[in-house]
């Protein structure tokens, strides 16, 4: 048999909303062309994140019922330590609420002004975190992952040889850290291979710097490593993971993605002195050592949800649903990241809309019109989400103009996914009549969250 389906039934449902497209229209402009400013109850596919939106198992709400939910030393805790260390092989686990609390403590502790902290791709909140803390973050993503249309198996991976000239440029000693964000996020959900990681290892050692992992979508990452590289295809995905941690020095992880938790997230470590400091930092700020702001029950869903995710029969439908969209989309002619990553499908704005120069946000006008036509929400990765101002004010735009449609785990059936992709099959043909946007109003750091913008005549 080659269908694959997928690997559960559906024992609890929620309804979902309708809207006319009249509707929308005036929904869009009160939220001021801001997908993150619309109400969720208005949207119809929820594509904005695939963070803390897991369908969570019948043995993740049963493990919630036994969550222990004692101030210290809570029975769950040891649970979640044992099901983290199980696969990361870290002597030092400290939960927190999410993966950006983890990286505030790391990055408040390790950075500061004449810091650089170095990645494939730093994903929004961890630069911002990063920036936040006088730090700077300079990414090193590998050619072939700057080319949406170009596939490539591992898009990925570090550039090795940028690495060693920005470790040269800054000073081994300025940088207290370099971090590999896997699957890349920013960069179209694409894996990092096994080599790559060990190839920064090498270099690591070499100057001695610390090698963390960002690790929200490890599970995906693997299994794409089974799927795509060389003497891995016989090992089992548990075994991947753990090989792929035992190259770091620690890592961050948001439980929100592949842990199908619906809040959550950990530091783990090796090293005795930097994790004291960080539970100093964490009891200050999340809370005791062995809660981290997490009830009990949270810790239990992410325990049990960390060792579901590396089931290879939900690993293969989830790639594989990712694929799907992805191909029916290329075969419409549709400009997306090639190939599909491992939770979510990217288009390229800047091709999809070529018209629309990047002062005028063509991924966000994407998103709008996604909206306005099928109730899709999705979200701009591009110089809305990464551009910054030079100082005569102009707008130095991002390497990509990238569309993400996440999909959340295990909760959007094929017929959903087929509806997303007719709307966006809509929007194609009617691209030339798309409009660029202006921004009227933004903060200074993550202004995407909350910027109010406006349509170009
Ligand atoms: N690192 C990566 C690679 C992420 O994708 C995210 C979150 C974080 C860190 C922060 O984790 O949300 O638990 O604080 N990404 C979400 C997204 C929000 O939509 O991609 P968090």
């Amino acid at each position: 048999m080659k269908t694959i389906i997928e690997p559960f039934r559906i024992k609890s449902v929620e309804p979902i909303y309708f809207t006319t497209k009249e509707e929308r229209k005036k929904i869009l402009e009160k939220a001021d062309y801001n997908s993150f400013r619309i109400k969720a109850r208005d949207i119809l596919i929820d594509l904005l994140t695939d963070s803390g939106t897991s369908a969570m198992s019948s043995n993740q709400w049963a493990g919630i019922m036994q969550g222990d939910e004692s101030y210290a030393g809570s029975n769950s805790f040891f649970k979640f330590e044992d099901s983290v260390r199980s696969i990361t092989n870290m002597p030092y686990i400290i939960p927190t609420h999410q993966g950006r609390a983890a990286e505030k403590i790391i990055f408040t502790i390790l950075g500061g002004k004449g810091k650089y902290f170095i990645s494939n791709t730093l994903f929004d909140t961890t630069r911002a975190n990063i920036e936040f803390s006088g730090a700077e973050g300079i990414d090193c993503l590998c050619e072939e992952g700057k080319y949406p249309s170009v596939p490539a198996p591992f898009k990925g991976n570090m550039d090795i040889e940028a690495l060693r000239k920005v470790i040269k440029e800054k000073d081994a000693s300025n940088i207290p850290m370099i971090i590999i964000t896997v699957t890349n996020n920013s960069g179209g959900g694409q894996p990092v291979s096994m080599q790559n990681i060990k190839d920064v290892r090498k270099i690591c050692d070499e100057y001695n710097i610390p090698l963390f992992i960002d690790a929200c979508r490890f599970a995906e990452n693997s299994y794409f490593i089974k799927l795509r590289e060389e003497g891995y295809a016989q090992k089992s995905v548990p075994e991947i993971a753990r090989e792929l941690f035992s190259y770091a020095d620690g890592c961050t992880m948001s439980a929100k993605k592949d842990a199908f938790a619906n809040i959550g997230g950990f530091l783990a470590m090796k090293d005795l002195d930097l994790a004291i400091r960080c539970r100093n930092l964490l009891i200050i700020t999340e809370g005791f050592t062995t809660y981290g702001g997490l009830a009990g029950r949270d810790l239990e869903a992410v325990a049990i949800g960390l060792q579901e995710v590396m089931d290879e029969n939900y690993l293969q439908y989830r790639i594989r649903s990712i694929e799907y969209l992805t191909n029916k989309l290329i075969e419409a002619g549709v400009p997306v990241m090639q190939p599909a990553g491992g939770h979510a499908v990217y288009l390229d704005a800047k091709a999809f809309l070529p018209g629309i120069p990047v002062e005028q946000y063509p991924g966000q006008s994407l998103v709008c019109a996604l909206y306005e036509e099928g109730g899709i929400r999705a979200v701009e990765i591009g110089s809305l989400m990464f551009g910054k101002y030079d100082d005569n004010g102009k707008l130095i735009p991002a390497q990509m103009e990238l569309v993400r449609l996440a999909i959340p785990r295990r909760v959007y059936t094929q017929s959903h996914i087929d509806y997303v992709a007719e709307v966006i099959l809509e929007v194609f043909k009617k691209r030339k009549e798309l409009k660029g946007l202006t921004i009227t109003e933004e903060t200074p750091l993550l202004r995407h969250f909350t910027a109010k913008l406006k349509p170009l005549n």
